[in-house]
């Protein structure tokens, strides 16, 4: 595991940038893995100044979103795939129809994630998996205890993740219960894991990540073991680190 800690979240935007360009130097068809939430959007950002820049195009990449909530519509604001659309598809020019999220809504749950991971084998795996993290430790929506060997699969949302959560629902009733997440496995196979995080409500679970045993309570230790493993984080969520 390689740590980088920076001033700001701004810095760690700019350092994770570097890395996501540096790790596709030379690959003809990228493929990017893409978390929502609030840690990569300075990276999202960093990453569209680069392409308005011309420094950088991702108009033939491939892309394949973390997680998905069941039961939300699509075009719902806060579905994953509007997020993925909002911060990632448009602001990276990227094309649409190259850019996959989970299927939240399939009357097959299992079979179209089952299909979801055949999809990123079939693309060649991921190139470059983004990653945020839980203030528990999850990464994508893999709740404490999650198996380390998981899949694409439907999980339970923990209610701590459904409150840390509520900040994009009107109340935390509307927050979905359950989401599609790929699982540990999935993310595991990918050939570089950046993670971002900023802010001091992320100290606790970037500790046990990076200082605490490997174990099932926090998931994104899995990352321990990941061969290529990047976390950019900023002073606030390093300081818990000893
Ligand atoms: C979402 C995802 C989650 C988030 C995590 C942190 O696709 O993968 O693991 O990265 O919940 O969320 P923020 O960044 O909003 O604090």
């Amino acid at each position: 595991m390689e740590v980088v800690i920076c001033k700001d979240a701004q810095e760690v935007g700019k350092v994770a940038a570097d890395k996501v360009i540096s790790s596709l130097d030379g690959v003809v068809t990228p493929v990017v893995g893409f978390a929502t939430g609030s840690s990569p959007l300075s990276l999202y950002q960093e990453l569209s100044r680069r392409v308005e820049a011309g420094d950088c195009d991702f108009s033939h990449a491939l892309g394949f979103a973390l997680d998905e909530y069941v039961g939300i519509e699509r075009n719902h604001p806060e579905s994953y795939a509007s997020v993925i659309n909002r911060t990632v598809v448009e602001p990276l020019r990227m094309d649409p129809s190259r850019v996959r999220v989970p299927d939240g809504l399939a009357e097959d749950l299992q079979g179209a994630a089952d299909e979801y991971d055949e999809a990123i084998e079939l693309a060649g795996g991921v190139d470059v998996q983004i990653l945020g993290i839980g203030s528990n430790g999850h990464i994508g929506f893999n709740e404490p205890f999650s198996s380390f060997s998981s899949r694409t699969r439907i999980k339970t949302l923990t209610p701590e993740t459904r409150e840390d959560n509520a900040r994009f629902f009107p109340s935390i009733d509307d927050v979905p219960r359950h989401c599609v997440t790929q699982g540990l496995g999935t993310i595991m196979d990918s050939h570089v894991a950046l993670m971002v995080a900023s802010g001091e409500q992320k100290a606790d679970a970037i500790a046990a990540m990076i200082e605490g045993p490997v174990s099932a309570s926090v998931p994104a230790s899995i990352l321990q073991f990941h061969p290529r493993a990047f976390i950019v984080i900023d002073e606030a969520a390093a300081s818990k680190l000893k």
